[in-house]
């Protein structure tokens, strides 16, 4: 074993422990809902000035590991960044989420440019070599990206759209294109990854949040395959490097596609039932997830007894507790710190009346 790993608890689980307490760390642990990020983010100017200033990126990072101490630390950054160094723009609107100029056909594929990547990809390995110096021993450190089927939905749709029509529809009309921007994606994917764990990743976890939009040609195809490829290039490149996908909305084909891509860890949504995290996926594979992002909002027992009944049906299984989404805004940082306590077995501090 090497030193990090004994360590640091959530690389230990992905290599094979089933840990008590489960390490703990939470998608989107740094944003909106943290004052500390508000501060920052305004002094910052966009939000990808933000996301390629190494300085305040690390900065946000560290945020809520001070706060909590959680078990890992996830590079801020977003995975949007990858289609805005290809060389299509990016914007991010106040309070609307992304815009991208779409890419529509086979002829806008000439816009993109893997070779123009470089300089953009150099700020965020700046970013995760500061991070790999600056964090507690302890904390494993995560790098990510997006997966191309999700990258692509946002790509093509120019912003985030509630069933990926545009993406969907161009991949059934036009299915060698599509493939040649999937491609496009799947070898940028890995370089970015690779040069994140060159930099100082221990980890890499790989967003599919659109998963769940696809019926199964089209899941194997576009969700599946490109992540296989991914992790096998990965693997080869960086023997023994942790994985950890995360296919939002695949349901009952979560564990095919556990089994096909050769991810060590996979990450559950909210959807997923306890019952098929425990005994249904393989022992082999590290569960991640999956408390609803709300109840972080709601609170009280509500949360408390959710919290409870996740950590009795995960137990003596390799597990990392997590949410089945990224936090929201409206969460109350309080509440953060309640499921850090209760996650770690801690009776919560009493509340002054
Ligand atoms: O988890 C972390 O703390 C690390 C940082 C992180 C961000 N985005 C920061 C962010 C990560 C891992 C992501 C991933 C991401 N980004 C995904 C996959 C996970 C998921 O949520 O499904 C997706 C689909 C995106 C694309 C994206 N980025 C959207 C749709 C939006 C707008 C909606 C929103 O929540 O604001 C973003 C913006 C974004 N990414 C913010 C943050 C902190 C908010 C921007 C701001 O501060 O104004």
């Amino acid at each position: 074993m090497t030193p990090s790993i004994a360590y640091r608890r959530l690389l230990r689980v992905l290599a094979g422990e089933a840990l008590s307490p489960p390490p703990v760390w939470l998608m989107r642990q740094a944003g909106r809902y943290l004052p500390e990020y508000r501060a920052l983010r305004a002094e910052a100017g966009s939000f990808l000035d933000l996301c390629y200033d190494p300085e305040r990126a690390a900065e946000v990072t560290l945020q809520p590991i001070r706060r909590y101490g959680f078990d890992a630390a996830i590079l801020f950054s977003d995975i949007l960044v990858v289609p805005d160094a290809l060389g299509q723009s990016v914007r991010f609107l106040e309070g609307e989420g992304p815009r991208l100029d779409p890419i529509r056909s086979a002829s806008d594929l000439g816009r993109l440019r893997a070779s123009a990547t470089r300089p953009t990809f150099a700020r965020v390995f700046e970013t995760v070599a500061r991070l790999r110096q600056d964090l507690p021993h302890a904390t494993t450190l995560i790098g990510f990206c997006g997966a191309p089927w999700t990258v692509a939905t946002y790509m093509v749709g120019g912003r985030g759209s509630p069933d990926q029509a545009d993406a969907r529809l161009w991949a059934y009309q036009d299915p060698r294109s599509f493939q040649a921007l999937v491609d496009l994606l799947s070898e940028v994917s890995i370089d970015y990854l690779a040069g994140q764990v060159d930099a100082g990743a221990d980890v890499v976890q790989i967003f599919d949040s659109w998963a769940g939009s696809l019926p199964d040609g089209e899941f194997a195809r576009w969700v599946v395959a490109p992540t296989q490829r991914i992790v096998r290039a990965l693997k080869a490149r960086h023997p023994g490097l942790p994985i950890i996908g995360f296919p939002r909305g695949a349901g009952s084909r979560v564990d095919d596609y556990v089994a096909a891509t050769g991810v060590d860890g996979v990450g559950c949504d909210t959807t997923i039932p306890l019952a098929v995290m425990a005994d249904r996926l393989s022992a082999s594979v590290t569960v991640q997830g999956n408390l609803d992002p709300l109840l972080l909002v709601a609170g009280g027992t509500a949360l408390k007894e959710r919290i409870e009944e996740i950590l009795a049906a995960m137990a003596g299984r390799r597990f990392v507790f997590n949410l089945g989404h990224g936090i929201v805004p409206e969460t109350p940082p309080d509440n953060v710190a309640l499921l850090v306590d209760l996650v770690r077995g801690a009776a919560p501090v009493p509340r002054a009346t």
